[in-house]
């Protein structure tokens, strides 16, 4: 079967970005990027796609008059790369729901919490600040809320007594790149589909699927 065909939408460092790069080098790996987008003009990431040879896009949504016609601008771009699957890894800007419902079950997104607790900013502060146990991080299909939609996976980890925001950041981060590349391959294998709200899973020789954690 041909492979999924990946657009990765960034505002920053592109570590995400270079765990699903990495990823796509491996030839058995059922999905490759065709284009990398980017809101801001100075993001690392924009570096990471060149290098690795994929079309590096600049959308900056200063440049558009409006939401609208920045999402558009998107929409089109993803068209033309006859994109089958939209990444979002670390893309800061809020997408209307338009745009999102355009895409419904065909857009993805990393984020670094448990969701559904700790949506938005800041996460890893705010779960220190409130004295959970466990912190992570989850990759969910999109809806027009934020950072909301059928969870696909999860990764949790401990956070210890002496936790910091940085330290907890260093704990969560490489387990986001071994979550996006294999959450990718669960959709681009058709192993993961949304049903009644949520995401099934079609096949039980995925172990642990939907959560991968270092303490299994
Ligand atoms: C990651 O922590 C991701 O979960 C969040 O933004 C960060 C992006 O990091 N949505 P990077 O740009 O992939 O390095």
């Amino acid at each position: 079967m041909a492979n999924l065909r990946l657009a990765v939408m960034i505002s920053g460092s592109g570590t995400n970005l270079q765990a699903l790069i990495d990823a796509c080098r491996h030839p058995e790996y059922p999905a490759e990027i065709h284009v990398v987008i980017s809101n801001r003009p100075d993001a690392m990431g924009l570096k990471r796609a060149q290098k690795a040879g994929i079309d590096a896009v600049v959308i900056d949504h200063t440049k558009f008059e409006d939401r609208e016609t920045f999402e558009e601008a998107i929409h089109t771009c993803l068209k033309d790369h006859r994109t089958q699957l939209v990444c979002l890894a670390g893309f800061m800007r809020i997408l209307n729901a338009d745009f999102v419902n355009r895409w419904r079950d065909r857009m993805i997104n990393i984020h670094p919490s448990l969701l559904p607790s700790y949506k938005g900013l800041h996460t890893h502060a705010r779960a220190i600040e409130d004295g959970v146990r466990f912190a992570g991080c989850t990759i969910h299909y999109v809806r027009p809320e934020m950072d909301n939609g059928p969870i696909l996976m999860q990764t949790a980890v401990p956070i210890s007594a002496d936790e910091t925001e940085e330290s907890l950041a260093a704990k969560i981060l490489p387990l986001e790149h071994q979550m996006y590349p294999a959450a990718v391959r669960m959709i681009a294998d058709g192993k993961a589909r949304i049903s009644g709200g949520k995401v099934v899973y079609s096949d039980t020789d995925l172990g642990d699927k939907g959560l991968i954690s270092p303490l299994l």
